[in-house]
């Protein structure tokens, strides 16, 4: 069975290949009491080949109510869910002889309880107790979840909206205006000139307040967290200044945050226009700017430059974390660069570990041939090899002087375009040539690019990433390392006086790579650091998964309670898996589990169930294949 129609996209059954949506335009009610979005979407569409006669849509589990042709109500057919797809939805068409025709169709429907882009949370789920709250997440193929179209990154789309709701909507594009209607219900329109994949269109509506905190930025959130977000991001504009220093002049007008409950199950999301955070980033120390960087770097790699289907992820994400690193390491110096670029390294191993390095997951290209779930492929793999393909070419071809000008030109050439690793790699071929001339493709030549992009495991080339700043963490982790069984009076606080928040995570990080801590040891670093108690999200993962590694039973509750008051999946779903595994921790990381189900995004219950063994995984190899 192959019902993928598309031989760019395996992860649609929509037949892009014989027509495209150039915009859509939605309306929509948002009914909080039946938790649910209502109303319609406006598909503009574009014929691409002679003699169309049927319409193939995305959808998962939203309730189609009709479809229409201007006036004409059109027949259609909701086939059986397709895996990970969904189900296709068939439109019938009067046949379209000409391609190039265009059209509109209507479609009337509403979400439901089981769609996976759209979180409903009672007011007792938010911070301020007294309004509920809806926010969507779309990538990789949610969109579907949300709205009937072509979920596909290899279709992209202007779009506009009207929303009509009780309390204030934020959108992935510029407001336009509010009109008052009656009962205190407002409609709000949006409107986003620039074409972007459906995966980018969002939504979030709530008891929100703005904050300005830049000359072209607002970040909004509950009114309860505004003062410590405004504080926290207040760098924002530094970094999109950078990004504009370093590519294009950014061109979609904001770059607004939102700052959404504990539930949100990723550090960010790059809708654009306005990125969507986790409040786990509120560490009061502006330490996790580094996601800030991440996401307005996709403002360029990602959302103007877009991948065309999630088997090229990697140049959506890779090409992200390469270019967040150069922004910290203009604003931050070169020595924070090679830390970062050390710390994403040990978490790409990680990764590799987990899956196996002969896993097909960690194939920078993976195959996604028989419906494979994009989300089961979810790792550090496309954006830390990304990240290490992008630095030893740049190392290759001569340094920055060569590599930053070609990255402007990628960006130039592929703006509003979706793209595949062969375009990618095609162009930086033509362009080294000619820029650079033969020497330079000589010099790519000596690149493997085979075994980068389709081999599993660790990169092919050691990186040699500097140390200057890892350095102090090492000593300080082979130190504990070496004194089990023995006096431990000489350890202090003062040991990590001087350390970074990033320090004290690569020194817990490296003595995850040790063989499990003794309880004694475990007992007196808490002791001396006080890692408990500390509030840095990510300090606390790090701290948590070294307990969990040696069943150190006195941090279970400290873990229940981090993995319950948030639902971010980088902390969340490892430690649930360290929790299932040790020693009395199997029946306790269930119960948990099944008690918060409800608390958590759609999306992160899936793959939590996946994790402690409610549900299997993906295989990783496919028994469907396609040609
Ligand atoms: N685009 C991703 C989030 C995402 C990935 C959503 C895959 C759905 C599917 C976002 O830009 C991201 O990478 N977020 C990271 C930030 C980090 C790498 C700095 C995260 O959430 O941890
Ligand atoms: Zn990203």
């Amino acid at each position: 069975m192959c019902i993928p129609a598309s031989t760019i996209d395996l992860s649609t059954q929509a037949n892009i290949d014989q027509v495209k949506t150039t915009h859509l335009h939605l309306n929509w009610n948002v009914d909080f009491e039946a938790q649910v979005l209502n109303g319609n979407v406006v598909l503009d569409l574009v014929t691409l080949v002679d003699n169309v006669n049927k319409i193939v849509l995305d959808t998962s589990y939203l309730d189609i109510k009709s479809v229409s042709l201007g006036e004409e109500k059109l027949k259609y057919q909701l086939a059986d869910r397709y895996v990970s797809l969904g189900s296709a939805l068939t439109i019938e068409v009067p046949t379209v002889e000409k391609a190039g025709t265009k059209f509109q169709l209507t479609i009337d429907y509403a979400t439901t309880e089981k769609c996976t882009a759209v979180q409903f949370l009672t007011p007792e789920q938010t911070l301020g107790g007294k309004h509920p709250y809806l926010f969507s997440q779309s990538e990789p193929i949610h969109g579907r979840a949300m709205i009937p179209c072509q979920d596909s990154p290899s279709v992209k789309v202007t779009y506009s909206a009207s929303v009509k709701s009780t309390l204030p909507v934020v959108m992935s594009a510029l407001q336009t205006g509010i009109d008052d209607e009656s009962y205190g219900v407002k409609t709000y329109h949006f409107s986003q000139k620039i074409t972007i994949p459906s995966y980018l269109i969002a939504i979030a509506v709530g008891n929100l307040v703005g904050r300005e905190i830049g000359p072209r930025s607002t970040v909004w959130c509950e009114p309860e967290m505004i003062e410590q977000a405004a504080w926290e991001f207040a760098d924002t504009e530094s970094f999109v200044a950078t990004g504009e220093d370093l590519l294009t002049p950014y061109e979609w007008g904001r770059y607004d945050l939102l700052v959404l409950p504990p539930s949100f199950p990723y550090g960010g999301m790059e809708n654009p226009c306005l990125t969507f955070v986790t409040p786990t980033l509120l560490a009061g120390d502006r330490s996790a700017v580094n996601v800030i960087a991440h996401e307005i770097s996709h403002s360029w790699m990602g959302n103007l430059v877009t991948t065309n289907a999630w088997k090229h992820y990697w140049l959506n994400e890779g090409w992200t974390v390469f270019i967040e690193r150069k922004i910290l390491g203009r604003l931050q110096g070169e020595a924070t660069r090679q830390f970062e670029a050390l710390s994403g390294l040990k978490s790409l191993q990680e990764s590799v570990d987990l899956f196996g390095a002969d896993s097909l997951k960690t194939v920078l290209n993976p195959d996604l041939r028989g419906g494979a779930d994009p989300d089961d492929f979810f790792s550090k793999v496309p954006y830390e090899k990304g990240f290490n393909f992008l630095y030893h070419i740049e190392k290759v071809v001569g340094g920055p002087s060569i590599f930053e000008p070609y990255m402007k030109a990628y960006v130039q050439r592929f703006a509003s375009t979706s793209i595949s690793t062969e375009d990618w790699k095609d162009f930086l071929f033509e362009y080294m040539e000619k820029t650079h001339g033969q020497s330079m493709v000589d010099k790519l030549n000596t690149i493997d690019f085979d075994t980068w992009i389709n081999k599993p495991g660790m990169p092919p080339v050691d990186p040699n990433f500097d140390t200057t700043l890892a350095d102090a963490c090492y000593d300080l982790a082979k130190r504990w390392d070496e004194a089990r069984d023995q006096d431990l009076s000489s350890f202090s606080k003062d040991d990590i006086v001087n350390f970074s928040a990033g320090q004290k995570i690569v020194f817990l990080e490296r003595l995850t790579d040790c063989e499990p801590l003794p309880h004694n040891l475990i007992t007196k670093m808490d002791e001396v650091y006080e890692f408990t108690i500390n509030h840095n999200a990510d300090l606390r993962l790090r701290w948590q998964q070294i307990c969990l590694m040696a069943s150190y039973e006195p941090i279970y509750p400290e873990v229940v309670k981090f993995i319950t008051e948030q639902g971010r999946m980088k902390f969340v779903r490892p430690l649930y898996r360290l929790l299932h595994q040790a020693k009395n921790g199997a029946q306790l990381a269930v119960d948990t589990y099944l008690q918060h189900k409800s608390f958590y995004h759609p999306i992160a219950a899936q793959l939590i169930e996946k994790d402690i063994g409610l549900k299997t995984h993906t295989k990783d190899i496919f028994f469907f294949v396609c040609d």
